[in-house]
């Protein structure tokens, strides 16, 4: 992003928005409507209009980027970026994260791409993960939520990415480029299997693989590949509690009792195990 367009659209009217100021902290479109940068400098287009989900809090954001910083995931982050640099070759890269946490993946995969001219939106619908993401380069980090029209134009992204988020694969077609690639990253039945009863984690659903592929197919979204990533990770009692804390069970846990169990774990070897779902548009 080299000068006052964005590739966002307004969440009101869907023109597109740009920055009336040097500084980019307010966004407009041609009718009007105006957003002004939170401090921290993301985007919140939620305000007002309220959401039924419950966004991942503060100590829930900093559990994962601690989590990710330390590595953990790097494995998922490196063929993410390669999936994406075997697929697309162009000078121009256009990114849209859904449901894009602390950016971590996002930020790895600009980092790998050879593509001189890079813009991300990164969206989330937690304040606190979006405060991270906005640091990410070249990324306009909003807060939004994924079920509803996402903001940007159709047919304006090179790859859509989705990890461990809700999925829209309607809204993710329609936002697309036709030689565009749809990344899904789900967690497979093996994933922290060691740790998920013992830290009172919440375990992975089963066939969602079949449930996912039904889904964006009726959505015209092809399946082109699902691929398994697994390994196994060597985790302290601080990585377990972040690992445990970071996630849905985040919610509910208390930090002092997870500490706890944590710490009488000591050190695990533990499961990761992915699920890298590759889909294109349909013709
Ligand atoms: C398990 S985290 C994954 C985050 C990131 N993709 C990663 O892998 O590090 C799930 C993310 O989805 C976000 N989320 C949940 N419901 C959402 C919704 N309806 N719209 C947008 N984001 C949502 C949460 O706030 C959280 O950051
Ligand atoms: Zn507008």
């Amino acid at each position: 992003m080299t000068n006052a367009s964005t590739t966002a659209t307004c969440p009101v009217c869907e023109l597109e928005l740009v920055f009336s100021d040097e500084q980019r902290k307010t966004l407009i479109c041609s009718n009007g409507h105006r957003f002004d940068a939170a401090k921290q400098g993301y985007f919140n287009f939620l305000t007002g209009k309220g959401t039924n989900f419950l966004e991942d809090t503060s100590p829930m954001v900093q559990a994962r980027d601690a989590f990710q910083s330390k590595g953990h995931y790097a494995p998922l982050a490196q063929r993410l970026a390669a999936l994406i640099n075997e697929h697309h070759h162009s000078d121009v890269l256009e990114i849209l994260d859904a449901g894009a946490g602390t950016g971590y993946y996002l930020a790895e995969i600009l980092k790998a791409s050879p593509s001189t001219h890079q813009d991300a939106l990164a969206l989330d619908i937690s304040r606190y993960a979006m405060r991270r993401a906005t640091k990410v380069p070249a990324t306009l980090a909003m807060v939004w939520d994924v079920w509803r029209k996402l903001p940007t134009a159709d047919a304006s992204r090179d790859v859509v990415l989705n990890c461990f988020a809700p999925h829209n694969p309607a809204e993710f077609r329609r936002v697309l480029r036709a030689n565009g690639l749809c990344l899904v990253v789900t967690g497979e039945p093996g994933h922290l299997q060691e740790v998920i009863e013992p830290l009172g984690m919440l375990s992975v659903a089963e066939g969602k693989q079949e449930s996912l592929t039904e889904k964006f197919g009726s959505e015209q979204l092809r399946h082109i590949a699902s691929e398994n990533l697994s390994y196994t990770m060597s985790l302290d009692s601080s990585d377990l509690f972040n690992l445990a804390f970071m996630g849905p069970a985040g919610h509910h846990l208390s930090p002092d009792t997870l500490r706890d169990k944590a710490e009488a774990l000591g050190t695990q070897e533990v499961t990761a195990s992915f699920g890298v779902h590759i889909f294109a548009p349909s013709a």
